[in-house]
């Protein structure tokens, strides 16, 4: 069962909650909300108030990746505000390990995410710890940009990883997926596909998540 995540970052926040109903008819599983803080990434988008409000509009588990310097100061914020999973960059942060367990103590679901440039084997000690690996196959910042190749070869890789150590771990896929390529990123491993743009650039998300889901 392949888990579909249409990512707000590419959503029209006047028509929010539109937008929201719109994508949970038509069947989507999580919704992605790209966390920012201007000091990992340069873009800035929503803290933890955004998230609880959130919660309120949508029945669907929030899916929250952290794209913030030193998660382990506000991680458990978004834990609090409701978030249903909550994932952080492996390269922000020296305390993984420690983080994901606190995370998962507070009853939330924890995973670790990778830039195009970490390699997967980066994930070796802490996969045990991981409900959610997800592999980013755009530089994090910004909805909108081409799929980086070489992310099929990690999705593999990871999958590979996850089969042997951790079979229950999510493997996420975010980035440059649509129409042109959620089969291969399917074929590759992933089993939760984040799409911002494919889903929200179009006008109508309800129908364009129901192609995506077709195409698998
Ligand atoms: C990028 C974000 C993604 C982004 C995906 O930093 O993590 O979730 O919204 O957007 P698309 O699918 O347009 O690449
Ligand atoms: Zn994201």
């Amino acid at each position: 069962m392949i888990r579909l995540a249409p990512s707000l970052l590419s959503a029209d926040f006047g028509r929010i909650e539109h937008e929201i109903a719109a994508v949970e008819e038509a069947g989507a599983d999580y919704l992605h909300v790209d966390v920012m803080d201007g000091n990992f990434v340069p873009s800035i988008t929503w803290g933890p108030k955004i998230v609880e409000d959130l919660c309120k509009l949508t029945a669907l588990p929030l899916d929250c990746h952290l794209m913030i310097a030193a998660p382990e100061r506000s991680a458990g914020a978004f834990c609090d505000a409701g978030a249903a999973l909550v994932t952080f960059h492996l390269e922000a942060t020296a305390h993984a390990q420690g983080l994901l367990t606190e995370l998962r103590a507070r009853g939330t679901k924890a995973g670790v995410a990778l830039c195009p440039q970490t390699p997967v084997s980066m994930l070796e000690d802490v996969i045990d710890d991981c409900d959610l690996v997800l592999v980013m196959s755009v530089n994090p910042g910004r909805s909108g940009q081409r799929f980086i190749p070489h992310a099929m070869e990690k999705l593999r890789q990871a999958r590979a990883l996850i089969d042997r150590r951790h079979p229950h771990c999510e493997l996420e896929v975010d980035g440059g997926v649509g129409e042109a390529n959620i089969h291969a990123v399917v074929q590759a491993g992933a089993d939760v596909v984040v799409m911002g743009s494919a889903v929200f650039d179009g006008g109508d998300a309800g129908a364009a998540l129901r192609r995506l889901r077709a195409l698998l």
